[in-house]
């Protein structure tokens, strides 16, 4: 294509979505000016922390030579000791432990041989300490944040946040959880100590010497579109994992660590699921599902009670089966027996395959439980009155190119942002998160495009003609969006009906009535979010947490000024 067509291509967007950009050439500048990065004179932290990230040699798998790993390590400088939970012989960071009010300094120092920088994903942390990718350090700097926890009780969790980077450097361990507490959370008498416990999830595929395997070459191309799906579940850094319980409530902790395999949690034996929170903070009343979604970066904090078990019954958490958030072609495949799905692109764990993922041991018979509570806390529920652009909702449109998922028809650039993802500061804004495909983008020349991409496809591509609609169509599938900063409120979801039996197997799985800073759109959904953006102006990114999308550019940032 020459430089002609493709400018002229990039104006048509423009026009005809009204989009013009703004560059910040500073931005490219930050990392010579973050070499600043040294603690402010006057911030006076409760906690004070340095976190190294460096490679280690972990026992992963049970038997065989350990598994080289990134890693981070945390020494706690000053504060209560309970802020900083190591977990020993875990490839996982340590559990940071903050309450609401703390100011927190943390020393990052970078001892990979690659650059890095964390994100603190779910707490609403000033610009220059979100990790955002502008300020990754190279190998032997360090970086300083500063930080007030505002966020509300809840669970949120850091990881490696480099521009390309972050998928391989999070596959490869760079990742550990937050649990904020509030004086609100501590009247409500929930499971505490060791009744309170992470549910960390994630999938890799190791080789036959114990080495983490991640996207290579043919799988990778296909891998990279669909997200990295291993083949073996970790809970917290182990496989096979098997609680043992007290016949009594626990709070755990779930988080989607991985890079884009999606759950749908559920149990064995069809016991429903109540949650009490979702992403970084409790819900107004639990909430009861037969099974719940938990996509890539999403938490859900589960309420298991046990205690109508008797001693030695065998609870298994499982991920039951689910279809439709693939692209239709990559499910026809994964599905195929013996087909290149299976083998190629899932590592044999397709995106919707049912596996088990813990299993939970009653062991102790004990008399007393806390019991659920009928209501958790009170928050303000936003509506289209409390938003300035009720008529006109900020748009995050999803889209496929071949080899390029975008947002709002773009790639992710360090020093620009377009006019519609400017914020004034305090703002409350209606944002729509939806699928962009189809006709449309055939009058802007992405039709021709496809067309012709289907044609060179042989047998793919004739299949993806007769089935109508754009290539766009056809790499429809489920991508979590992920905002940084303040946490949001989903207020409305709906099914454009193109892929209805898929979606009839997930859709009671999603808890929308708490605060969220992660949401799985399926294909053919639209949904609405109010997100507050107050506090803090400058760049915040809003990204696909398929950490493959994401480093291949399916992010963006929102200017708030
Ligand atoms: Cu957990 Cu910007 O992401
Ligand atoms: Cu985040
Ligand atoms: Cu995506």
């Amino acid at each position: 294509m020459t430089i002609i067509n493709k400018n002229r291509r990039h104006f048509l967007q423009h026009a005809a979505i009204g989009l013009t950009a703004t560059t910040f050439p500073a931005l490219l500048q930050a990392k010579s000016n973050q070499i600043k990065s040294a603690p402010t004179q006057g911030f006076n932290p409760d906690i004070e922390i340095e976190m190294t990230a460096r490679k280690a040699y972990i026992s992963i798998l049970k038997e065989g030579p350990n598994t080289q790993v990134q890693k981070y390590y945390a020494k706690l400088l000053k504060g209560p000791r309970q802020a900083v939970q190591h977990l020993k012989g875990n490839y996982l960071g340590p559990i940071l432990h903050f309450e609401k009010g703390q100011k927190v300094r943390i020393y990052f120092k970078n001892k990979l041989s690659e650059p890095s920088i964390i994100h603190w994903h779910g707490l609403h942390v000033p610009q220059k300490s979100d990790g955002h990718p502008m300020y990754s350090i190279d190998s032997g700097e360090r970086y300083v944040y500063e930080f007030e926890v505002k966020n509300r009780a809840g669970t949120s969790f850091y990881h490696s946040h480099s521009h390309e980077l972050t998928a391989e450097q999070v596959y490869q361990g760079l990742a550990g959880l937050i649990t904020v507490t509030d004086d609100d959370e501590k009247k409500l008498g929930l499971p505490s100590g060791e009744f309170d416990l992470p549910l960390a999830i994630q999938d890799r595929t190791f080789n036959d010497r114990n080495q983490l395997r991640y996207l290579q070459g043919m799988h990778g191309m296909h891998g990279r579109m669909a997200g990295f799906l291993g083949d073996t579940i970790l809970v917290n850094g182990q496989p096979n994992v098997e609680f043992s319980v007290k016949s009594r409530a626990y709070r755990f902790r779930a988080l989607n660590g991985s890079n884009s395999r999606i759950y749908k949690l559920g149990w064995d034996d069809g016991t429903p699921l109540t949650a009490i929170a979702t992403d970084a903070g409790l819900l107004e009343k639990p909430e009861t599902r037969p099974y719940i979604m938990l996509a890539s970066g999403e938490r859900v904090d589960l309420w298991l009670d046990f205690s109508n078990r008797p001693v030695g019954s065998k609870l298994v958490m499982y991920s039951l089966p689910f279809s439709g958030a693939m692209p239709p072609m990559f499910e026809k495949m994964q599905n195929r027996k013996g087909g290149m799905g299976g083998g190629m692109m899932s590592g044999g764990l397709a995106q919707g395959a049912k596996f088990p993922i813990a299993t939970f041991k009653v062991t102790e018979k004990v008399s007393d439980s806390p019991k659920l509570p009928a209501r958790l806390v009170k928050f303000e529920r936003l509506t289209e009155r409390d938003v300035d652009n009720a008529h006109d909702p900020l748009p995050i449109a999803i889209s496929m190119k071949p080899m390029a998922p975008q947002l709002n028809g773009k790639s992710f650039s360090m020093d620009q942002v377009m006019d519609i993802e400017k914020v004034p500061l305090g703002s409350i804004k209606k944002i729509k998160i939806f699928h962009d495909h189809g006709k449309k983008k055939q009058e802007h020349g992405m039709g021709m495009m496809g067309r012709r991409m289907s044609g060179g496809m042989g047998m793919m591509g004739n299949r993806m003609g007769m089935m109508g609609g754009g290539m766009g169509m056809m790499l429809s599938m489920a991508h979590p969006i992920h905002l940084h900063g303040q946490q949001y409120q989903i207020i409305s979801r709906k099914m454009d009906g193109m892929r209805k039996d898929g979606y009839e197997t997930v859709k009671d799985g999603f808890i929308d009535t708490g605060w969220k800073d992660t949401v799985l759109v399926m294909p053919g959904e639209e949904i609405e979010i109010i997100k507050p953006f107050q506090d803090f102006k400058g760049f915040f990114l809003y990204h696909c947490h398929n950490l493959e999308h994401e480093d291949m550019g399916m992010m963006r940032q929102f200017y708030v000024s």
